[in-house]
């Protein structure tokens, strides 16, 4: 805070912290940390850990969304007020390295487990210099939640293992499926071939492919990778191994051909509901919404959650999480990204409240609303 303002402030008194909006989320405007600069956590997530917030992302450039730096980490007592510390999983100037600097690094999710006491974060891994094709989900290890994290692995997710939700026939009828008959994309014949498993037998032996991403620890404390796989084209939630490093090959497939990404999930009295995009890559799209009462489905679409201006635009955003309140009860917050291609850094934040009607999540767009108050 400036000089000036600490002055003002003992003059007014702190209260008039609130005239002035000090404490209050303003979606697509620029986000100041306590250093006086834009927030750079893009496609983030937030962990609460010993009573405080800390938001990870993407360290976006002026001129690229390339990885030139790493994953940011900052941390907030009031979700309004953020202190920048600094990059907490680092690229390298290693040749070679799957985290080489220029590579991408997309989505990061910290977890935190209680059995090993160690922070893991998750994120969508492109090598460097090879575009979109790697695919790779990734895992970075840290024993103090700000980091320095450690870079364990990354790879395709799955290698080898069916879905559990195929049942014999289905796994027949994959099974048939000619790889070559589908030379031509987006026909009818083609579209139900990918709903059968086209892509999910073309990359059985070298595992599935992991873009778009999230981690959710429930309650029993098992914790989920969920992510979109099959060029896309479906998500696929999978379980991870009791610590957090691994997958243990349970998988299921949710909305075969339906083209989801951005993945953001949160569970509510017994119900998991996932809100995700579309695929149509930096610009925005109209948001989905899916729910079940158990992660392994069924999972069933619900009408696009947010209400008011651009809504059908997802307020010109893009869905990367939703925090939980703590202290609140059902108290949510919707996250997104409004991306900047040409000037990245200067990529914009969505926070909104989320509301129910009649149990079911509703985002309402708002100009500015206050954390500490929103919810009695
Ligand atoms: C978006 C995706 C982003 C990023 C981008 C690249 O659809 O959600 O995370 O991958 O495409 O174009």
């Amino acid at each position: 805070m400036k000089l000036r303002t600490i002055l003002l402030l003992s003059f007014l008194g702190w209260k008039s912290l609130v005239v002035f909006g000090n404490n209050e989320i303003k979606s697509g405007e620029i986000w100041k940390d306590d250093t006086g600069v834009h927030i750079n956590a893009h496609g983030g997530g937030v962990l609460f850990h010993n009573g405080r917030y800390y938001w990870f992302g993407e360290y976006k450039s002026e001129d690229t969304s390339a990885a030139l730096r790493g994953v940011t980490c900052y941390v907030s007592d009031d979700l309004v007020n953020w202190t920048n510390q600094g990059i907490a999983l680092a690229v390298t100037d290693e040749q070679g390295s799957d985290i080489e600097r220029g590579c991408t690094i997309e989505r990061p999710k910290v977890v935190y487990n209680s059995k090993t006491q160690k922070f893991v974060m998750w994120f969508h891994l492109e090598l460097k210099g090879r575009g979109y094709a790697a695919a790779r989900a990734a895992v970075a290890i840290s024993d103090r939640v700000e980091g320095p994290y450690t870079y364990l692995h990354s790879g395709r997710v799955n290698a080898g293992q069916l879905p559990a939700n195929m049942n014999r026939e289905e796994r027949e009828r994959m099974d048939k499926l000619q790889p070559d008959a589908y030379k031509e994309w987006w026909t009818p014949t083609w579209t139900q071939a990918v709903k059968d498993g086209l892509f999910v037998k073309r990359d059985l032996e070298d595992g599935q492919m992991a873009r778009d991403m999230t981690v959710f620890v429930d309650d029993d404390k098992h914790a989920y990778h969920i992510y979109s796989s099959e060029d896309n084209l479906t998500l696929h939630i999978a379980e991870l191994t009791d610590d957090y490093m691994a997958h243990t090959g349970k998988y299921v497939r949710l909305m075969p051909a339906g083209h989801n990404e951005a993945p953001a999930i949160f569970k509510k009295d017994g119900t998991y509901w996932m809100i995700t995009s579309g695929c149509t890559g930096w610009d925005p799209n109209e948001a989905r919404m899916f729910s079940a009462k158990s992660i392994w489905g069924p999972w069933m679409q619900h009408t696009n959650p947010c209400r008011g201006d651009n809504h059908r635009l997802t307020f010109g955003g893009q869905s990367t999480y939703i925090l939980k309140v703590e202290g609140k009860p059902n108290a949510f917050i919707f996250m997104a990204d409004i991306w900047r291609p040409k000037h990245p850094i200067d990529a914009r934040y969505i926070w909104l409240p989320i509301d129910f009607e009649k149990d079911v999540p509703v985002i309402t767009w708002r100009e500015a609303w206050n954390p500490a108050t929103y919810w009695k």
